[in-house]
């Protein structure tokens, strides 16, 4: 019997954790999968929740402590991460989307020249100045099998010059909200609420900015019910700001997986600056206000569907307003993309 190829995936951040669920289940049942988990995210509600609600087999290997800064993070898990590549040999390190841990895992694999998988490939903002667009375009330059979402990312990276071993495969996202929706049961009682998530730099990290956009929310018609990331957290409880002044918001802690869904599903509309929360709006067919100057998820700002804000914030309410006309069930592919990759990595890697 041919041994199984060995694929050793990366992950990190809260929503690696949700892409890695149906991504690995697909991969078990025809490779040797491993996984390490970098504690880029680390607090119970923003990794271990994951872990057990979406039933994901717990990592081989936990990195710890890896530090704040980009250099520190990107530095420290390279130098652990090739630790384990050397330990493993993988056929393959698979890594997901943008992040730090995602551009750790790439360099470390490629140095050892061990192949990269890169799932979410060819996304692009075309700001620099995001950390995760360095982290992306350098992940998909040292990669050899590249996977991406849609035909704009395929097109973003033949504009590139990368052409090998490049497939369109849809978004595991959809893959996992496909899989729960049919259990999607009311979990906030507001009869009329918006859901709002915010944790980009450039919304959180300056008081005035955060500000602003807290203001913005308290003056909305309905009220907003807030997950806050840790990240802005820290930074609001850093400024002073006294979050009990807005009575409009409802502020509470990062939750699992099936309550944002829930949440996502049962609301007037979405405003947020997180990838993964613009697509899941699409999805279910609600209206998203994206608070950021350009979005990677292009397709999504057809028809009205998602629009972007980000200097003129006191239009937020009549931006709300706008209906969108038509969503495409198909955008980002079936729901099945899991086990198309995991088709196609027969392929490649046999
Ligand atoms: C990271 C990703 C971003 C992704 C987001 C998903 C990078 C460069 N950024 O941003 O692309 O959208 O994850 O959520 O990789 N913190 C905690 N507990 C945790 C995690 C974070 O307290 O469990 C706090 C820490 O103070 C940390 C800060 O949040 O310094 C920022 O975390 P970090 O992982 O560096 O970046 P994110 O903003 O989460
Ligand atoms: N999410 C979650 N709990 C929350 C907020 C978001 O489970 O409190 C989920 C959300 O439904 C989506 C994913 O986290 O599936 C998006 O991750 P995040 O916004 O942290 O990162 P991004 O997609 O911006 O990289």
């Amino acid at each position: 019997m041919i041994p199984r190829k060995k694929i050793l995936a990366v992950v990190g951040a809260r929503p690696q954790f949700i892409k890695h669920a149906p991504l690995s289940k697909a991969l078990e049942k025809d490779f040797l999968l491993k996984s390490v988990h970098t504690g880029q995210h680390y607090d119970d509600n923003m990794s271990r929740i994951f872990f057990d609600e979406l039933k994901i087999q717990k990592p081989d290997f936990q990195l710890k402590d890896i530090g704040k800064s980009h250099a520190e993070q990107t530095g420290n898990m390279l130098i652990s991460l090739e630790r384990i590549f050397q330990q493993e040999q993988p056929d393959a390190v698979l890594v997901y989307g943008d992040t730090n841990s995602t551009l750790s895992a790439a360099l470390a694999a490629v140095k050892l020249h061990i192949q990269v998988i890169h799932i979410e490939a060819g996304l692009r903002s075309f700001n620099i100045q995001m950390p995760e667009e360095v982290n992306r375009i350098m992940t998909d330059h040292v990669s050899s099998i590249l996977f991406c979402p849609s035909e704009v990312a395929q097109q973003n990276l033949f504009a590139e010059n990368i052409r090998r071993n490049v497939f369109i495969c849809g978004d595991v996202m959809k893959d996992m909200l496909r899989l729960t929706l049919p259990y999607t049961r009311r979990l906030f009682q507001e009869k009329k609420y918006y859901f709002a998530t915010i944790h980009r730099p450039y919304n959180t990290d300056a008081k005035d900015r955060m500000l602003e956009i807290l203001n913005t929310f308290n003056a909305l018609p309905y009220p907003v019910l807030f997950p806050i990331h840790p990240r802005t957290t820290k930074l609001l409880a850093g400024f002073g700001v006294q979050l009990e002044q807005f009575k409009n918001i409802s502020f509470i802690e990062p939750v699992g997986y099936f309550e944002s869904l829930s949440y996502q599903y049962y609301c007037e509309a979405i405003i947020t600056d997180s990838g993964g929360v613009q697509k899941e709006a699409y999805w279910l067919e609600k209206k998203c206000i994206t608070i950021r100057p350009e979005t990677e998820w292009v397709e999504t700002l057809t028809n009205h569907c998602n629009t972007l804000l980000f200097d003129s914030l006191s239009e937020l309410a009549s931006k709300l307003q706008e209906i969108p006309t038509y969503f495409d069930p198909g955008l980002y592919g079936t729901g099945d993309a899991s086990n198309e990759i995991s088709e196609q990595l027969k392929n490649c890697l046999c």
